[in-house]
C-alpha cells in the first residue's frame, strides 16, 4: 500500500534514540520489501521483536494435488465446505498454482489463543459471510460481508467473529498483491479513472500497545508449512508506527463500475493485481445502452489465462444454476460464453444486481481433492440446449 500512514508515538527523526514516558529505550523495526527497494513502515516496539523463546517442527499444509492438468470446465459448490471451528484449519485449498493459491474457509470461530504470520504470501480474505476484527499491532480492522481485508506478509494477526456463520473466499499470493499500476500516477497515487480512490480504503484503527512478557505462541505459515514459534513478548508491543506497510480494508461495494454503450472487457472491473494474476470485481451496474447491444459477455476464448469466478450475490444474468459461494473454473485453451437462452432473456434488460470476484490466472490451476469434493461433475454440459 504506497500511501502513508502513522499512528501512536514516533520520533521526530528515524533511526534516532526514542523513549516512551517511563523512559525506557524503543526497539525500532525496519519492515521493508523486496529488499530495501519498495514499500516499507518503521514500526516502534516495546521490546525487540526477536525474541524468540522456543520453536517446534512444523504441520505440513501442502495442498492435495488431484487434477494436476486440468483442460475441462469445472463447477465447485462452495458453500458445500463444511465449517469448521479452527481457523486456520478451516482455510482449504482449493485452486492452486506456483503463483496464487484460492482457498474457501467457513470459520465457526476466529484466532484468540495464539497469533497468526504468513510469512510467504500475501492474504488478500474475501468476507463473503459475517462480520468480525482483524487484530495486528498496526492496530485494528473492522471487517463485514463485501470486505477485501488486505494483510502483507510478515503482518501478525489474530481474528474475531461477531457469530459462527463465517465464508470467505482466500487468495494468497507469493508476490505482492496491489492495486494495478495503470490506475496509478507517477506519484503512486489512485488517478481519476480508477474505480476507487485512497478515501475508500480502511486503514487500522484504534492502536492498543500490550506491555507484556511471557510464551506468545505465533504460528508462523512459510510455503504451506506451519511452524509453531513462541516469543517472550507480546507481538502487539507497536508504541507508534509510520509508512507505507500495513495492512488495509477496501470494500467491493466501494467499486465505482465502469459502463459503457456497449460490453465492457473485463478489465475494467481489475481490482487488484499481482504476478501472474489479477483479481477483479463484478458489481451492481447498468447495462449497456446502445439500442442492439448484447448486454450479456461474448463467447470468449480465454487463449492464455484460468477464469475463476467466485459468486457472491445477485442474479448472473449468462449463467444458469448458479448459487451464492458457487466457484467456475474456465480453462486455457476452452471456450466459453453464456448459457443457451441467456442472451435472449437479456434484451431489454437494463441493470444488473450481480456481484462476482474473478481471479484470472496466466498458468494453469491445479485442482485439489477438496475441490473434487465439492464439484458439480455435469458442469462441462451445461452449454448444450
Ligand atoms: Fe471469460
Amino acid at each position: 500500500m504506497p500511501h502513508y500512514q502513522s499512528r501512536g508515538s514516533i520520533p521526530r527523526k528515524r533511526h534516532v534514540a526514542f523513549r516512551d514516558d517511563q523512559g525506557r529505550l524503543m526497539a525500532e523495526e525496519l519492515v521493508s520489501t523486496e529488499g530495501f527497494s519498495s514499500i516499507y513502515s518503521l514500526v516502534y516496539h516495546l521490546y525487540p521483536p526477536t525474541m524468540i523463546a522456543a520453536f517446534e517442527p512444523p504441520t505440513d499444509l501442502s495442498p492435495k494435488i488431484a487434477v494436476e492438468n486440468n483442460i475441462a470446465p469445472r463447477s465447485f459448490r462452495g458453500f458445500r465446505l463444511p465449517p469448521a471451528d479452527d481457523y486456520l484449519a478451516a482455510r482449504t485449498p482449493v485452486l492452486v498454482n506456483d503463483d496464487v493459491c484460492l482457498s474457501l474457509a467457513a470459520p465457526t470461530r476466529g484466532l484468540n489463543d495464539c497469533f497468526y504470520k504468513n510469512a510467504s504470501h500475501d492474504e488478500l480474505l474475501f468476507i463473503h459471510q459475517g462480520n468480525g476484527t482483524l487484530f495486528t499491532g498496526y492496530g485494528e480492522l473492522r471487517f463485514s460481508p463485501g470486505d477485501y481485508v488486505h494483510i502483507p506478509r510478515g503482518v501478525i494477526y489474530q481474528i474475531a467473529f461477531d457469530t459462527p456463520e463465517n465464508r470467505l473466499f482466500i487468495i494468497e499470493s507469493p508476490s505482492p498483491i496491489a492495486f494495478p499500476k495503470k490506475y496509478l500516477n507517477r506519484y503512486g497515487q489512485l488517478e481519476e479513472h480508477a474505480p476507487f480512490c485512497e478515501r475508500d480504503l480502511r486503514t487500522p484503527q484504534n492502536l492498543r500497545t500490550y506491555d507484556q512478557k511471557g510464551n506468545f505462541l505465533i504460528k508462523i505459515k512459510k510455503n504451506h508449512r506451519l511452524w509453531p514459534f513462541v516469543y517472550a513478548s507480546h507481538p502487539f508491543d507497536f508504541l507508534g508506527w509510520d509508512g507505507c506497510f500495513y495492512p488495509y480494508v477496501f470494500s467491493i461495494h466501494d467499486f465505482e463500475p465502469i459502463t459503457g454503450r456497449i460490453h465492457q472487457p473485463p478489465p475494467v472491473h481489475q481490482n487488484f493485481e499481482a504476478r501472474n494474476f489479477v483479481v477483479c470485481s463484478f458489481v451492481p451496474r447498468l447495462f449497456d445502452y446502445h439500442p442492439d447491444a448484447i448486454v450479456v459477455p461474448y463467447n470468449h476464448s480465454n487463449v492464455d489465462s484460468d477464469e475463476v469466478l467466485y459468486y457472491v450475490d445477485g442474479e448472473f444474468m449468462s449463467r444458469k444454476h448458479v448459487e451464492r459461494g458457487q466457484i467456475t473454473l474456465h480453462p486455457i485453451g476452452i471456450p466459453h460464453g453464456p448459457h443457451p437462452g441467456a442472451v435472449e432473456r437479456s434484451f431489454g434488460q437494463k441493470q444488473t444486481q450481480e456481484i462476482a470476484v474473478m481471479v484470472d490466472t496466466f498458468r494453469p490451476l491445479r485442482l485439489t481433492q477438496a475441490a473434487l469434493s465439492l464439484e458439480d461433475p455435469d458442469y462441462f454440459r451445461s452449454w448444450l440446449e
